[in-house]
């Protein structure tokens, strides 16, 4: 009998990153990553608008650690609409050599977790549908939704931490403030 060696070696499956909550010993490695995945145009986004104004949650922020190199990030940020708190999701972002593991997925549902966690009721993004529909987002709920600066509006986004479908029963009408 002829033994036959596989001439292709199966992959071995990449081990899932440690997310844990920022601290202020991330911001170097945070902003080199952020700088990758969204270049220079990075500070020309409508996100920035909001967290020029919003206090940074840093304790609702979470990284993601591959052999103790971060591979990713989301940030989040307290606001208020129209008066009401809720949260401000943003920038997300995953290492170029890190992508399509679900790492992006694991980020939004851990800082999803912790602003409910933390007694929010809602997280607010601009970001693209595609991407975050998959997550629980909507634009449903955002068209009465003022930004401190131009926004499409099909890009802001927003899920409710309670289960209920984002249209239904509270109307999120207002500016974006600081909480
Ligand atoms: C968006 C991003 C965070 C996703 O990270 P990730 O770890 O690869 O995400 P996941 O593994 O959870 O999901 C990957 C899937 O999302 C898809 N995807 C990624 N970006 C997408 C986008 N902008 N629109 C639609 N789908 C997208 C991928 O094609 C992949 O699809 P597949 O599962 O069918 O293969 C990453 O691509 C990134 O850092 N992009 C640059 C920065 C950015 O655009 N951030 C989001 C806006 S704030």
């Amino acid at each position: 009998m002829t033994l036959v060696t596989p001439s292709v070696v199966e992959p071995v499956p990449a081990p899932a990153p440690d997310l844990r909550a920022e601290t202020s010993g991330d911001s170097a490695p945070i902003e080199a990553l952020l700088d990758q995945a969204f270049g220079p145009g990075r500070f020309a986004k409508a996100s920035e608008r909001v967290r020029e104004i919003a206090p940074l949650r840093r304790d609702l922020s979470f990284c993601a650690f591959e052999a103790g190199r971060l591979v990713g990030v989301v940030r989040q940020s307290e606001i208020a609409v129209g008066g009401r708190r809720m949260i401000f999701l943003g920038p997300l972002a995953v290492d170029t050599q890190a992508r399509r593991l679900g790492t992006g997925a694991a980020l939004v549902q851990a800082a999803c977790a912790a602003a409910a966690q933390a007694g929010f009721g809602e997280v607010l993004l601009v970001g693209d549908p595609p991407y975050f529909e998959r997550l629980g987002f909507s634009a449903q709920a955002t068209g009465q939704i003022i930004m401190p600066g131009p926004v499409d509006p099909r890009r802001l986004l927003l899920r409710r931490l309670d289960g209920a479908a984002p249209e239904d029963a509270v109307v999120f009408q207002g500016a974006v403030t600081a909480p």
